[in-house]
């Protein structure tokens, strides 16, 4: 089901985040992935979820490190969702930039929904009040991406990876159940909106890994006519 509320295009930047259970590596790729839109011509804004704001990374802190209630860190990481649109997605959208973003909402819907087991129609709600921008000539706008990269990976080999890394918070140091429903959470997310969500195997090796991602940044950039 589509969650938008209005689709307008005004002239405006591009939205792209990356996604994936913890592990999967989409944050090594990050910094490939700005450089690529560099170099194509567009002036990128780096961010994350939850984070991106003063008031986010302070969300952000609670909500990695203090045991809460499942829809009370639905809220907080929608909070903190609300905050980044208002201040630093929507203007830098605005302005013509294109924003990255290390996850968005379908981290939520993945996380706090398949896997904190909160109903996908309660997150659709919180979903419209963090991400609608009122405009000046008065129509609402809904923020989210025009494309997000998924990176996908079994969980048992994330879970491999992940033991490798040290100073786990409380998302990391959840077991294999709980990434298992996380990962089916973007399954389903991704067969909802397929327009929008491409699958990356994150499986191989990280050049093959970075190989498929620049094809799946080169491939949108040219059919969205957004190749500066
Ligand atoms: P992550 O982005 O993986 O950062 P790092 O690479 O520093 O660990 O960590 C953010 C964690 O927050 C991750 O475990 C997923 C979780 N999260 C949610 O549960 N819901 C959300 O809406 C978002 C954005 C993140």
């Amino acid at each position: 089901m589509q969650d938008s509320v209005l689709t307008i295009r005004p002239a405006r930047g591009v939205f792209i985040s990356i996604e994936g259970i913890d592990g999967a590596g989409k944050s090594s790729q990050l910094a490939s992935i700005a450089a690529q839109l560099g170099a194509a011509g567009h002036s990128v804004t780096l961010t994350r979820e939850p984070g991106g704001t003063d008031v986010g990374e302070a969300l952000r802190e609670l909500v990695l490190q203090r045991p809460m209630h499942a829809m009370a860190e639905a809220m907080a990481v929608f909070a903190a969702r609300a905050q980044h649109v208002h201040e630093v997605i929507a203007p830098a959208l605005a302005a013509g930039r294109t924003v990255l973003s290390d996850r968005f909402s379908d981290a939520s819907f993945a996380y706090q929904g398949a896997g904190r087991g909160l109903a996908w129609a309660d997150l659709q709600t919180l979903a419209k009040l963090a991400q609608t921008v009122a405009l000046d000539n008065g129509q609402t706008v809904f923020v989210q991406p025009d494309l997000t990269l998924w990176f996908d990976l079994p969980p048992a080999t994330a879970a491999a990876r992940r033991a490798a890394a040290r100073g786990a918070d409380r998302f990391e140091r959840e077991d294999l159940e709980f990434f298992t429903a996380v990962a089916a959470g973007y399954a389903r997310r991704a067969a909802e909106q397929p327009q929008r969500i491409v699958r990356i195997d994150a499986a191989p090796a990280p050049e093959q890994v970075a190989a498929q991602v620049h094809a799946a940044i080169a491939h949108f950039l040219q059919t969205h006519g957004v190749q500066r």
